[in-house]
């Protein structure tokens, strides 16, 4: 009797928000930061969408050292309405949609080590704040995640979430964009990449598609291995587009 009245505790975003703990990040951190931001600076050059640099500028990121989340939302918060806050790791997808959906973006409170600069077992604070946080500061962009966060919540709770998570791999995690007729980056997995990125603008092994919102929320991803194909949008500003003008219901019965 007693038990069957006690309401399950509803878990919140904020139950997954750690502090980021920026003094313990060690000097070799920092010097991990460093070599993986010039290293995939000089290895993006002009391969990347033009608001992901002008974002890197905007909000400092080159000043060297792993960013603190504090610094960044002095700039970003007033910029777009987003907050960056650390969390210890990969949250679950629905809190994860939930956070986007009130324009918080959980970045990671720890940094690989050198050893494994190129090997992930989940994303770290190089990839969530170097990849995706630059476009945060994009103001449509900034409106295009905080839809999916709608979507997602919407999706998530019809029982269809897998049609989300594809939409938001398609475009914000592996998308490509074409800019002034060349093939660019858009996604932040390709961007914090170093081997991923090249390899999804130049191998002739991949399929390069076609970007629409139900292409994407039909197409099978990997998240272990190099994409087998990619969706191609004709701009920025069409993957902005396509997102946005999708309502809960459409993204559900397309
Ligand atoms: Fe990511």
């Amino acid at each position: 009797m007693i038990a069957e009245s006690i309401e399950k505790p509803t878990t919140r975003w904020q139950d997954f928000v750690v502090p980021q703990n920026w003094d313990d990040f060690t000097a070799d951190d920092h010097a991990v930061w460093d070599l993986l931001f010039a290293r995939q600076c000089e290895l993006l050059g002009s391969r990347i969408v033009s608001p992901f640099f002008d974002g890197i500028d905007l909000l400092h990121l080159s000043h060297p050292g792993v960013p603190d989340v504090d610094g960044l939302n002095a700039i970003l918060t007033p910029r777009t309405g987003w907050q960056v806050v650390a969390v210890p790791g990969l949250v679950p997808d629905d809190i994860f949609f939930a956070m986007l959906s009130e324009r918080i973006f959980p970045v990671g409170n720890f940094i690989r080590k050198r050893a494994q600069l190129d090997y992930l077992e989940a994303p770290d604070c190089f990839h969530d704040m170097f990849g995706h946080i630059p476009m945060l500061a994009h103001h449509d962009f900034a409106e295009m995640v905080e839809h999916v966060g709608r979507l997602g919540t919407a999706a998530i709770a019809a029982g269809e979430g897998e049609r989300v998570a594809r939409l938001y791999w398609h475009s914000v995690e592996f998308g490509l964009a074409r800019e002034k007729g060349e093939l660019k980056i858009l996604g932040a997995g390709l961007a914090s990449s170093f081997g991923e990125a090249h390899f999804s603008l130049e191998s002739d092994k991949v399929e390069r598609l076609s970007f629409s919102a139900e292409r994407a929320i039909h197409t099978a991803y990997k998240h272990d291995a190099f994409q087998p194909r990619y969706l191609v949008s004709a701009s920025l500003d069409q993957t902005i587009a396509e997102i946005v003008g999708l309502s809960p219901d459409k993204l559900l019965s397309l």
